[in-house]
């Protein structure tokens, strides 16, 4: 596709040698408004080199740029010079790559040979998958796919919390009241209850926590026992997390949680050691901190049991050995934003340089609507159920609109568990939010079924008007306003694609592909389609297509599905 912001560097550095590429590129501005042109740059910086006014620098480039074969006008403004891109050979370009990339429209090679990973959902076993891992869920599952989409070899990494003393609890627990088949009927809850009774107990029978300290150190010693019951847990508890995986079409390539990492916690241990980072504090070891602002890093405790943090040392140090990653990726809520930044430090001090390209991806809280979500006071949301209800209303929503439809089914979950992929994508994601059932579930506005809904709409379109991709079209009867406001915004699809990549903010597109919607629409009230002047026809059906292409690439790339009829 041209370049145009290339170009008009082109263009000034003919006149200005002594500014670089990359300086111009910096100093280039979108105007708010496209009267004001597509581009502006401002030639202050000018002024030294040339000894004159900024306004008549302008004047005097605006003069030497008037023919150019990709501007239709380039205007000089005060201090600024506007540069109006050239419709036809805007709509010409677009044309030529949406046809010729597809379903890869926006794609790159620009992470060849570099892998990324991206850790993220990261539930713990033996607890509920609740609504509060949507976000991680979701972001990390997008941002999985913007990274492969733009050439990166990706590596999607659930980091299981599979490992810790709650499971010598467990393990207790059990042995105490635990009953198999009890348990395979609704594993998380049974567990969850044998959990929260063995806390209750322990707080009247305090032998109770040496007990399960017991089975948590004979978990770490490879006792047979202790390690065929967590194992056990490990898999009825992944089973549950898989059928919402499933249902958000979401698959790892690792599932190395914590307990992967049990035999290389020694490493770690010694290389601190050696390092002279370790330091004993009444009989636990831990790394200093204080002189970066922050509380130590435990790295033992005095009972010889590994920690948290431990474990995520010993994962990045395993990473790096294993994938040698360019980015090592963790989408994981802002609560734990002290936790990275203290072993991120660990890691720096322990000298290994890599320790930079480890970044840290938090995100706000959700709550609902009549309050937070909290797993201790009991309010606890399933994940499963929100999809299930979300896909049980949106079939409520198809009967009435649309009883006909085929495989309403399969199409009320795709619309019902892309609205809420939608929701989770809409805002930025450190914004704390509310989620709220009436606005992820609407067929208007800026929801996932509105986009998915126009996506399906100029499906229909194209059937009724027996769109041919290989038609040749008159590109003159698509150059009216409503038209070149779409063509600009499918122009700007790869660009955006990699904001979101660079800021690991999935909701560019999401923002997009929505106003895309949008514009679609506004041209779809504005003019008809299916016209009976053949050319016409074509031309319109054409953009219908090259619309359809984008919000669909763009909803993938979230992780949403693009249904092709509603
Ligand atoms: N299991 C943790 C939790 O639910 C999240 C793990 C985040 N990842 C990490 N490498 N620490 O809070």
């Amino acid at each position: 596709m041209i370049n145009f912001k290339e170009k008009v560097i082109d263009l000034i550095i003919q006149e200005v040698d002594s500014l670089t590429r990359d300086e111009i590129a910096a100093s280039i501005e979108i105007p708010p408004s496209y009267d004001m042109g597509d581009y502006a740059f401002p030639v202050f910086k000018l002024s030294k080199i040339f000894r004159k006014a900024p306004n008549l620098i302008a004047e005097d480039l605006a003069s030497k740029f008037v023919n150019s074969d990709y501007f239709e006008k380039i205007e000089n403004k005060g201090p600024y010079l506007n540069f109006f891109i050239d419709k036809s050979k805007l709509v010409e370009t677009v044309i030529e790559e949406v046809l010729s990339k597809g379903d890869g429209f926006g794609s790159s090679k620009l992470g060849e040979g570099k892998t990324v990973i991206v850790e993220y959902s990261s539930p713990n076993i033996a607890k509920p998958f609740h609504m509060g891992h949507l976000r991680t869920t979701v972001i990390g599952n997008a941002l999985y796919k913007i990274y492969k989409f733009l050439g990166f070899n990706t590596i999607a990494i659930n980091h299981l919390g599979d490992y810790g003393t709650q499971f010598g609890m467990l393990i207790s627990a059990y042995k105490k009241w635990g009953d198999k088949e009890v348990i395979e009927e609704d594993p998380i809850n049974e567990l969850l209850k044998l959990y929260v009774r063995y806390n209750e107990e322990a707080e009247e029978k305090p032998e109770l926590k040496d007990e399960a300290r017991y089975w948590f150190k004979e978990l770490e010693n490879g006792n047979q026992e202790a390690y065929e019951l967590w194992s056990w847990i490990r898999e009825v508890s992944l089973k549950e997390f898989n059928r919402v995986y499933d249902m958000l079409n979401i698959k790892f390539d690792s599932y190395a949680g914590e307990s992967f990492y049990s035999d290389k916690m020694q490493r770690v241990l010694d290389e601190l050691n050696e390092k002279n980072l370790l330091e004993e504090s009444q009989g636990a070891y831990l790394v200093d901190l204080e002189e970066y602002g922050m509380p130590p890093a435990l790295i033992k405790k005095s009972d010889g049991s590994t920690l948290y943090t431990t474990r995520d040392i010993a994962a990045a140090i395993y990473r790096k050995e294993t994938y040698d990653f360019y980015k090592n990726i963790y989408v994981v809520a802002s609560q734990q934003n002290l936790h990275f930044q203290q072993w991120f430090k660990v890691v720096e001090l322990m000298g290994y340089e890599w320790a930079k390209d480890c970044i840290h991806i938090p995100f706000g809280m959700v709550s609902l609507e009549d309050g937070p979500l909290s797993t201790r006071r009991g309010r606890v949301v399933f994940l499963e159920d929100v999809l299930n209800k979300a896909v049980e209303s949106t079939l409520e929503i198809i009967n009435e609109r649309n009883p006909d439809l085929e495989n309403k089914k399969e199409v009320a979950k795709q619309v019902g568990i892309g609205a809420v992929i939608f929701q989770e994508l809409f805002n930025q994601r450190i914004k704390d939010y509310v989620f709220s059932w009436e606005r992820t579930l609407s067929f208007d506005g800026e929801t996932g079924p509105y986009v998915q809904y126009t996506h399906a709409r100029a499906n229909s379109l194209l059937e009724r008007g027996s769109f041919n991709i290989g038609d040749q079209v008159d590109i003159n009867l698509l150059l009216s306003e409503d038209e070149i406001d779409i063509i600009r915004m499918i122009y700007d699809f790869p660009g955006v694609v990699m904001d979101a990549m660079e800021k690991n903010e999935p909701f560019f597109i999401t923002r997009q592909i929505v106003e895309l919607a949008k514009g679609f629409n506004k041209f779809y009230h504005n003019a008809q389609i299916i016209v009976e002047d053949e050319e016409l026809r074509k031309a319109r059906l054409l953009l219908t297509y090259l619309v359809k292409n984008t919000i669909k690439v763009g909803l993938g790339l979230l992780g949403i599905e693009a249904p092709n009829k509603m």
